[in-house]
């Protein structure tokens, strides 16, 4: 069945059951083979009786078939995705206010599935995760350029992802100029962001908000395990009396160094090791800490890795707990959103329990505005960050 000269792919019962609970994704498994297209585009997309359900972006090689556009029978063109980065910037201009990096669009939870855009200041780093779109990069870039006026963009296309949707893996300048390194101030700290070969799209802006707010939790002796290039050690080192710093990544400590010095803050330490090694070591010599920050890389990066990287969690939890005094606080995330929120916290209640240790909740926190959150969409919703303290055993 042809609509508007495109083509029509048909969902099964449980594809349509999905896109009706407002969820974009249908996986390969869920519409019929035989009508999906031999390459990626956009297409029609049909309930089983063949009525319209919408327009969608196709990838007959990718396990995640179809990626809903809209419901609504208009032309999927330059003018669709210039509107959706619109709409995109308009909530940025209300939700990061102060900052100069920011995530300014999201994927799924921007309307753009496979779209990621962030800004460092001057720069903007674009990843590309689904082959229909590739097409409306070209407009993409235009309208970013009209909106922020960049010094450059980045298109930072190497991640594995993309071998999913048979997209090469590329770095590549796409417009102007990009440094190697970026810098950006983030509440009182100046950071970095290392666009062409650091982590995501050169750092963590999920976790801008949280960084921000650990300036004023910190106090005492601080430990950053996970550190990075440091979002949240730099914070902590303008009122902590000294930083630990602890990341199994040399560019990210050497990164961090240099960060250090021009902040003046000389009261981190960094620690290139295996943070759980680290943790066992500390509590080993005796040492003490008041504050605590864990931002651990994912740790379940599918359904099946849940129980490891549950007692994984846990037990990181636990050590950082036993490092911890009464009035001493842990700041501690998960980034996996198969892990969720319930099961967070019940991990941390445990981790509390075996280490002797009774947690007040002070704050529970989530990744920042500009990672926006869709109720429909449980993997929008993704990072927890808990900021307990500990009290006297009741
Ligand atoms: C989620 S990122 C941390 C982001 C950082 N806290 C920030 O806010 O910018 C996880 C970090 O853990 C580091 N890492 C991964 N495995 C590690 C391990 N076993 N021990 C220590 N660091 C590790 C990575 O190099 C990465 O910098």
């Amino acid at each position: 069945v042809l609509a508007w000269g495109v083509h029509a792919v048909r969902l099964k019962a449980k594809g349509l059951r999905r896109v009706m609970r407002d969820h974009p994704w249908v996986f390969d498994g869920d519409v019929v083979a035989a009508s999906l297209p031999s390459a990626p585009q956009i297409v029609d997309v049909l309930a089983p009786d063949t009525s319209f359900v919408g327009r969608a972006l196709c990838n007959p090689r990718s396990k995640i078939a179809l990626r809903l556009l809209t419901r609504d029978r208009v032309p999927i063109d330059d003018a669709f995705v210039a509107a959706r980065l619109e709409a995109a910037v308009r909530y940025r201009e209300r939700v990061t206010a102060g900052y100069e990096a920011y995530r300014v669009v999201h994927s799924e939870a921007d309307g753009l599935p496979g779209l990621t855009v962030d800004r460092y200041a001057e720069v903007l780093v674009v990843q590309v995760h689904a082959a229909a779109l590739e097409p409306f990069v070209p407009v993409l870039l235009d309208e970013l350029r009209r909106h922020y006026q960049p010094r450059g963009i980045l298109g930072r296309n190497d991640a594995e992802v993309r071998r999913l949707e048979g997209l090469p893996q590329t770095v590549e300048l796409l417009y102007g100029e990009v440094p190697e390194v970026v810098y950006y101030r983030e509440g009182e700290v100046r950071l970095a962001a290392a666009p062409y070969t650091g982590q995501k799209t050169g750092a963590f802006l999920d976790q801008r908000e949280n960084h921000v707010r650990a300036f004023e939790l910190a106090f005492g002796r601080a430990l950053d395990a996970f550190c990075y290039h440091g979002g949240f050690a730099l914070q902590l080192a303008r009122r902590a009396e000294r930083v630990v710093a602890i990341d199994s990544s040399a560019a990210a400590l050497e990164q961090l160094k240099a960060l250090a010095r021009e902040n003046g803050a000389n009261n981190i330490q960094t620690v290139r090791a295996d943070a759980m090694g680290a943790l066992r070591l500390l509590q080993g010599r005796g040492e003490r800490f008041d504050v605590i920050v864990l931002d651990p890389p994912a740790f379940a990066k599918g359904r099946a890795q849940l129980p490891r990287a549950t007692a994984g969690y846990k037990e990181l939890n636990l050590r950082a707990l036993k490092l911890l005094d009464v009035r001493g606080r842990l700041v501690t995330a998960s980034c996996s959103h198969h892990l969720d929120e319930a099961a967070f916290y019940a991990m941390l209640a445990e981790a509390a329990a075996d280490a002797g240790r009774t947690v007040r909740v002070l704050e529970r926190r989530h990744q920042a505005a500009c990672h926006p959150e869709i109720l429909s969409i449980p993997e929008t919703r993704y990072l927890k960050l808990a900021v307990l303290e500990v009290v006297a055993t009741f």
